[in-house]
């Protein structure tokens, strides 16, 4: 969410921080083990004899924390307790999911249509660093945190239809946390660690076991929710060889995501410049300027980023493109997450959005943190987004892996993509992720070409306009920011609905 706020805040620092580690090491990377599920092979399949799944939550006790083992996941517990608040109406639990010495702090909340039923979503928010109490306390949760003394239940609430997990990761993040001070600074390892998590998840509370599963994020959530799907898709082979269920991976939802790096750049030459959504903001001097250093940031970024990878030249593209487009943007003072305004606070102190400090104030409380069962060696004053971890994958430079073939990939499985953009954010903007889609390569994408794109409504309103052809859908949000729930919250509900029903718009 706000993530993609860190993405260019930290973007501008890049010059000092970024590593000259190439990408292609991220591929090698990629191919090591961190704390992924080893399972054994089938022949030693699962002996169900052994294991009996908690079926029931209700079970569960709100002042202490059960701890779930499984025979074939020797290294891994799962510590939970039921934890009322937030919702009112269903069952809300929190805990760790802990893979070894690292540590996933979660939130789930039954949905409130029929939990024995609807679907699962995995909510994750951005930054990269950003905690995903982000989204459950100001966007899709249950509850909205108004004041650090109260919530209030918010009836557009994504639980309306479906389970919800809220999840801090990577590690570092939120109330996540890891016991010898390991670090996570690229994705495909955070992916390990939520493969794990998802598997476990699954095993211990089998009431959900095949249950159709959407794995959804925003903002840096672009790069994160492709290669997390993928690594769970991938992750079904292993399962079903050990006698496991796999998961029923059915789509990834990606909001006002940063996905495809070198479109989103250019493109915020068009939202600043041309009435895109909101009337051009930036005077026509600066411009015209940044219209002249468009073709040669383009030709920086496909040589040195797209066609081969050189770390250095990549780098020393960015921040040419970054200070001739991006640095007149935040001299204009408007909200990057929402042109239609004018940032509230310094975005580093609020994110432009000062309930965010509210949030943080709300999870300081002792209480609270008892109730939700925050680990007692966390002690710190609660931070929305960790800015280490931000700079960490800013210096593997993360960001610039062409995720966008990811989703062709999942498409091309079947597994369905919604891509949806509030049409007044900047960071991670409607026009550079219409280009993406665009661009993507994968059997349909002539059908999806050919379509044009046409409004959708709500309640008889036109809500924004939608692109579609097989499993991918674009669609775009009027008068939402990057926050889409935040600004929109029936619209972005009836939204969730519709995908999860496999209505089209
Ligand atoms: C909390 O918010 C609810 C709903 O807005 C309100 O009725 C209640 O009085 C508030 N409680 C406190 C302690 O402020
Ligand atoms: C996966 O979920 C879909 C939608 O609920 C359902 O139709 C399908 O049968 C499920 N698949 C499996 C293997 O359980
Ligand atoms: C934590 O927050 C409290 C209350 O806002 C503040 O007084 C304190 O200085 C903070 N502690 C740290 C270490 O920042």
């Amino acid at each position: 969410m706000l993530a993609a706020s860190l993405l260019s805040l930290l973007a501008l620092t890049t010059a000092t921080t970024a590593a000259q580690r190439p990408l292609v090491q991220q591929f090698v990377d990629n191919g090591q083990t961190y704390s992924g599920i080893d399972l054994p092979g089938s022949d030693q399949a699962y002996d169900a004899g052994l294991f009996t799944p908690l079926e029931e939550f209700s079970l569960l006790s709100t002042s202490e924390f059960t701890t779930l083992s499984h025979p074939l996941f020797p290294n891994y517990n799962v510590r939970i307790k039921k934890s009322d608040f937030c919702d009112g109406t269903v069952g809300a639990y929190t805990g760790y999911i802990d893979i070894q010495a690292r540590h996933l702090f979660f939130y789930f909340f039954e949905s409130r249509s029929n939990p024995d039923k609807d679907d699962v979503i995995f909510w994750t928010n951005g930054g990269p660093g950003c905690s995903s109490s982000l989204g459950l306390f100001m966007e899709l949760g249950p509850c909205r945190v108004s004041s650090p003394d109260n919530s209030t239940f918010n009836p557009y609430s994504w639980n309306e239809n479906a389970n919800i997990f809220f999840i801090d990761q990577p590690i570092g993040v939120g109330f996540s946390y890891a016991d010898y001070g390991e670090t996570v600074s690229t994705t495909p390892e955070a992916a390990k660690d939520i493969a794990a998590f998802v598997a476990i998840f699954f095993e211990h509370f089998s009431k959900f076991k095949g249950r159709a599963f959407h794995m959804a994020g925003e903002s840096y959530g672009g790069r994160y929710i492709p290669v997390f799907a993928s690594e769970v898709y991938d992750q079904n082979a292993r399962l079903v060889e050990a006698g496991l269920t796999p998961i029923n991976l059915t789509s990834v939802m990606i909001g006002n995501g940063c996905t495809e790096w070198p479109t989103m750049t250019t493109s915020y030459y068009d939202m600043q410049c041309k009435p895109m959504s909101v009337a051009p903001v930036q005077e026509i001097s600066s411009c015209i300027r940044m219209k002249q250093a468009i073709p040669r940031c383009e030709k920086m970024l496909k040589e040195s980023c797209v066609d081969k990878f050189d770390s250095i030249g990549c780098e020393a593209a960015g921040l040419f493109c970054q200070s001739e487009i991006s640095v007149p943007f935040y001299a204009t003072g408007y909200n990057p997450y929402d042109i239609s305004k004018l940032c509230e606070g310094a975005i580093s102190d609020t994110l432009c959005y000062p309930v965010t400090k509210v949030i943080s104030q709300y999870l300081d409380r002792p209480d609270v943190r008892s109730t939700i069962g925050v680990d007692p060696s966390i002690t710190s004053n609660f931070s929305s987004c960790n800015y280490e971890v931000n700079a960490a994958f800013h210096a593997a430079d993360d960001s610039m892996f062409p995720t966008q073939y990811y989703i062709a990939a999942l498409l091309e499985r079947g597994i369905r993509a919604l891509i949806y953009v509030g049409a007044n954010d900047w960071i991670c903007n409607w026009v550079g992720n219409d280009r993406m889609t665009l661009g993507l390569e994968w059997t349909g994408q002539e059908t999806f070409v050919s379509q044009p794109l046409k409004e959708w409504k709500v309640d008889g309103e036109i809500a924004g306009l939608t692109r579609n052809a097989g499993p991918l859908t674009f669609l775009t949000l009027d008068g939402a920011g990057h926050m889409v729930p935040f600004d929109k919250p029936k619209q972005s509900l009836e939204m969730v609905k519709r995908w999860l029903a496999g209505d089209k718009f």
